[in-house]
C-alpha cells in the first residue's frame, strides 16, 4: 500500500520505518527540513534502539523516502497517518492546533480518496472534527479513523512489530478493514486487532495511559506512607505484586513518572472529562501525587544537608525520562535540576542518551559530560534518577574513593542498602529503610 506518514518524530517515524519493512512504500512528512535532511540519509533524529537500521534498510529499497512538501507527501497515498504532537495547554487540555493545520494542508492538497488516520493521541470528538475539516472543501471521499499508538519509547520498533493489540476506531466498515489489513503482517501471533466506535478508540488510549499512571501515583503514595512508617516499600510491592489480578507491572516506586504521554493525557482526560460535564476526582490526584513525588528527592537531599545546598556539588545519573530514550520532556530529573540550580548548588550531570537534549535545555548552567565516574570525582552526593541499566551495578569501590562525601540518593531503589553499608555509604531510596546520617539528625529517612 501507499502509505503517507505526516509527522516524524517518535511515533511516525516508527510507524513509517516498520510499515516500509513489511513491503508498503511510505513518505514520511515533517516540517522540520533539518531532521527531513538527517532521515534521507538514513539517520534517526531520536535514539531508539533498532529504528537506524530497520530506516537504512528501507531507504535503500526505495519504500521510505522523507520529504518536506505535503502535495509531494500525498501523490500516491492511500492512507495518511497524521502523527503530530498533542502538546497541553496551559490549562491541561490538549492543544490540537497542528492537528487541525496538517488535516486542513492535507485537505487542501490531496486530489484523490483516502483514509485519514488519525495516530496521535487525541480528545474524545477530534475524529469528527477533523472529518469536518475534510467535508469542508470535499472533492473526494475521506474517511477518518483512529488509531492510538502504544508504543513505549525505548522499545519503540520492538512494541511496534509485536503489539499487545491494535485498536482501530470507525465508523466506516471498509475504512477500518483497510487499516486492519496494513497491520495483518505484525498480529501473527494471534494478538487482536479490535475494532470499535471511533469515540471509544479514542478513549482507549488515554485511559490505558491513565490506568498506568495511576499505578505509579498509587505505589507511590503506598512508598511515602512506609517511608513514615518505617516500612520496607519493596517488601509490599512483592507482597502486592504476587497477586495475579494486582501483578507487577507499572508498580515501581521512584521519583515519578514523565516523558511526553503521562503526564499530558492524564490532565488532557481529566480536561475533556469536565468540559463533558464530568468531576475526575482520581484524575486529578493521580497527577498531583505525581506532582508531589517529583518533588521527594529534593526533599530529602535538602533535608540531608540541612537547608543548605549552596556550594554544594551534586551529581546526577539519570535525565531522560525513563532508560532507553534520549528524551527529557517533563523528566523528573529536570524538576530536581531546576530546583538544584534554584538553591545554589553546582551540578555535574551524566546521561547515556539525552545529553544532547539537556545541553539544549540548560546550556553552559552545568557540568555534563560522557564519563559518569568522572563527574561524581569530589561531588557532595551521586543521586540517580534514571534507572538505566550501566547504573544498576556501579563500582561502589571507585565511587566511594572519588566522592567528596559517600552519599547516595537512589531515586529508583536501583541500590541494595546492605551493599552499600558495607561499602560505607550513606543510602537514601524512596520507601525504604536505608543509611541515613547520625549527626545530621536523618538516620530515619
Ligand atoms: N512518544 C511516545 O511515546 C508516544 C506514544 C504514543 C502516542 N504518542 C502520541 O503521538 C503524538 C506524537 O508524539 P511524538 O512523541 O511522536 O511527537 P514528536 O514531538 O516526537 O514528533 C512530532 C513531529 O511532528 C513534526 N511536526 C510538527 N508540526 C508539523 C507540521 N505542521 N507538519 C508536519 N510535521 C510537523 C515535528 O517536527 C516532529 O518531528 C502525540 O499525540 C503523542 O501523545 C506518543
Amino acid at each position: 500500500m501507499h502509505v503517507t506518514v505526516v509527522g516524524c518524530g517518535y511515533v511516525g517515524l516508527v510507524t513509517g520505518a516498520c510499515l516500509a519493512d513489511t513491503g508498503n512504500f511510505v513518505m514520511g512528512m515533517d516540517i522540520d527540513p533539518q531532521r527531513v535532511e538527517m532521515m534521507r540519509a538514513g539517520r534517526s533524529p531520536i535514539y531508539e534502539p533498532g529504528l537506524t537500521e530497520i530506516m537504512q534498510e528501507n531507504i535503500k529499497t526505495g519504500r521510505l523516502k522523507f520529504t518536506t512538501d505535503m502535495a509531494e507527501a500525498v501523490r500516491q497515498a492511500e492512507v495518511i497517518f497524521l502523527c503530530v504532537g498533542t502538546p497541553p495547554r496551559d490549562d491541561g487540555s490538549a492543544d490540537l492546533s497542528i492537528m487541525r493545520q496538517v488535516a486542513a494542508e492535507v485537505a487542501r492538497v490531496l486530489a484523490h480518496e483516502a483514509i485519514v488516520v488519525i495516530k496521535s493521541t487525541v480528545p474524545v470528538g477530534t475524529g469528527e472534527q477533523i472529518e469536518a475539516i475534510f467535508q469542508r472543501g470535499l472533492r473526494h471521499q475521506v474517511a477518518v479513523v483512529s488509531n492510538p499508538e502504544f508504543l513505549k519509547e525505548g522499545s519503540a520498533v520492538d512494541d511496534f512489530l509485536r503489539p499487545d493489540r491494535v485498536v482501530i476506531g470507525a465508523d466506516d466498515a471498509a475504512a477500518a478493514e483497510a487499516v486492519r489489513q496494513l497491520y495483518l503482517p505484525y498480529v501473527r501471533n494471534q494478538k487482536p486487532i479490535l475494532i470499535m466506535s471511533r469515540r471509544a478508540s479514542e478513549m482507549t488510549k488515554y485511559a490505558s495511559n491513565a490506568c498506568l499512571a495511576a499505578r505509579i501515583s498509587f505505589i507511590n503514595e503506598i512508598a511515602n506512607m512506609c517511608d513514615q512508617l518505617g516500612i520496607d516499600v519493596d517488601e509490599v510491592r512483592h507482597g502486592m505484586g504476587t497477586d495475579s489480578r494486582i501483578g507487577f507491572q507499572f508498580l515501581y516506586p521512584g521519583c515519578g513518572y514523565g516523558g511526553s504521554c503521562f503526564p499530558k493525557d492524564v490532565q488532557a482526560l481529566a480536561a475533556f472529562g469536565r468540559a463533558a460535564g464530568y468531576a475526575p476526582q482520581l484524575l486529578d490526584a493521580v497527577h498531583q501525587v505525581n506532582e508531589r513525588q517529583k518533588g521527594v528527592l529534593f526533599e530529602k537531599i535538602n533535608r540531608r544537608f540541612g537547608g543548605e545546598l549552596r556550594e554544594k556539588h551534586i551529581a546526577i545519573w539519570g535525565v531522560a525520562f525513563k532508560p532507553k530514550t534520549d528524551d527529557i520532556r517533563e523528566a523528573p530529573a529536570v524538576a530536581l535540576i531546576d530546583r538544584l540550580l534554584e538553591a545554589g548548588a553546582k551540578l555535574r550531570v551524566h546521561d547515556p542518551q539525552a545529553l544532547a537534549n539537556v545541553a539544549r535545555r540548560y546550556g553552559q548552567q552545568f557540568v555534563y559530560g560522557d564519563d559518569a565516574y568522572a563527574l561524581v570525582s569530589g561531588a557532595d552526593a551521586l543521586v540517580v534518577v534514571t534507572e538505566w541499566n550501566e547504573f544498576r551495578n556501579p563500582d561502589f569501590r571507585r565511587l566511594h574513593e572519588v566522592m567528596r562525601q559517600p552519599i547516595i540518593f537512589d531515586g529508583r531503589n536501583l541500590y541494595d542498602t546492605s551493599v552499600l553499608r558495607r561499602y560505607g555509604f550513606e543510602h537514601y531510596p524512596i520507601g525504604r529503610p536505608g543509611i541515613g546520617n547520625r549527626e545530621q539528625g536523618t538516620e530515619k529517612i
